[in-house]
């Protein structure tokens, strides 16, 4: 079985194919195409994501996605006489889609509908404007093409990303996920089965990497900027950044305590002229130094509270080197199981979107829909 799968949660526009095989206790994934169009450089100058302007790139790069993933799984035949569809129904679902809609009824019409037996989309959680975009592109493809549609959670897939390459999980496991508009601890006593455990209450670690970033006069996205910054400074440092809620007793984060910290102490370095790259590296690794020890130790406390044998990590965030090998060196420590997605499966994808719908068909867990809405907050369950 093939699911094509559509992601557009955030500032990128993703469309994967995957071929699911096996079953719910082995199931065998096969990546046909992973496609990403990044929106950095539109959203760059504006410091973060603009909504209306990350649904525009949507409608712009979907359909030239499509193409190049039909292309990469030799299924982007084109022919004479369109597949018969319902035109009406078309111009409903993407009737506030302006450009997509134009490129879609341009295009679909003239392509043999490929052999894919379900497609698979981003319900939420994320921004609105831009969740609907992928919605309607779906819904519509799904009406010409005569296909299933399966609605997923965006978290389901940061969690189920590892499922790329073959793996064995023991549970209870503790899932991390740590992206640009969540930290969660959730606790899974079997597959797609969440209860979530602990959450940040107010910034997320993504959004403050940004924002730190941004204190420091780094472009966006933050993360990767810090960690390269970070990872210039050698030696030991004098700045020593709060650890917030580090010893709170609980398994939840703040990180809003942190970020204005550095603002504050980056305003006092610049009255003392203090101010050049090599204090600024210093922040950015005491930065991330901090952010990792209160990730880890609540990790950790939640996998002694909840006896869980298994770490799954997911997320933007997860991509952060010093991150994944403080993850795997505590895990060894602890001898827990962890599961980390590969650098091209931790930041926003569709591959991950597929492989859930993939998991859930294989589950007898999914769910048909051709006429749901864009969740912008839509929790894990
Ligand atoms: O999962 P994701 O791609 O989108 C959301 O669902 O939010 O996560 C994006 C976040 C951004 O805040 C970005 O700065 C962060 O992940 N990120 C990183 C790194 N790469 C991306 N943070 C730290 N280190 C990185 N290398
Ligand atoms: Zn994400």
């Amino acid at each position: 079985m093939k699911i094509l799968a559509i992601e557009t949660s955030c500032d990128d526009t993703a469309v994967s194919i995957v071929e699911v095989k096996g079953s719910e206790k082995k199931p065998v994934f096969k990546v046909l195409a992973h496609n990403i169009s990044s929106q950095t450089k539109i959203h760059e100058k504006w410091g973060g994501v603009v909504p209306s302007l990350a649904k525009r790139e949507h409608g712009k790069n979907l359909i030239p996605l499509l193409i190049k993933s039909l292309q990469d799984i030799n299924d982007n035949k084109v022919i004479k006489t369109p597949p018969v569809f319902n035109h009406k129904k078309i111009d409903k679902i993407l009737e506030r889609e302006g450009e997509l809609r134009e490129q879609f009824l341009q295009t679909i019409p003239t392509l043999k509908i490929p052999k894919i037996d379900a497609i698979a989309v981003t319900k939420g959680p994320g921004l609105e404007p831009a969740l609907w975009v992928g919605i309607n592109f779906a819904k519509a493809l799904a009406e010409v093409w005569g296909k299933p549609l399966y609605p997923i959670n965006h978290l389901e897939g940061h969690i189920l990303a590892s499922l790329a390459t073959p793996q064995k999980i023991n549970f209870p496991a503790i899932s991390l996920i740590v992206s640009g508009g969540h930290t969660e601890l959730v606790l899974s006593k079997d597959w797609l089965k969440y209860k979530i455990v602990g959450r940040t209450r107010d910034d997320a670690v993504g959004e403050a990497f940004d924002k730190v970033a941004r204190i420091l006069g780094l472009p966006y996205p933050g993360g990767p900027e810090i960690s390269r910054l970070a990872s210039s400074f050698s030696g030991k440092g004098e700045i020593k950044l709060p650890r917030p809620m580090l010893h709170s007793g609980d398994l939840d984060f703040s990180f809003s305590g942190i970020k204005t910290a550095v603002l504050y102490l980056v305003q006092k370095l610049k009255l003392e002229n203090k101010s050049d790259d090599k204090i600024k590296a210093e922040i950015a690794h005491d930065f991330q130094q901090a952010v990792i020890e209160v990730i880890i130790a609540k990790t950790l406390t939640a996998t002694k509270k909840y006896k869980a044998k298994t770490i799954i990590a997911g997320g933007g965030v997860i991509a952060n080197t010093a991150l994944r090998e403080a993850l795997k060196e505590e895990a060894k420590n602890e001898g827990l199981n962890l599961l980390i997605p590969e650098l091209s499966y931790s930041t926003d994808n569709a591959t991950m979107i597929a492989l859930a719908a993939g998991f859930r068909l294989l589950a007898g867990k999914h769910k048909v829909s051709h006429t749901f809405k864009a969740e912008g907050n839509l929790n894990l369950k």
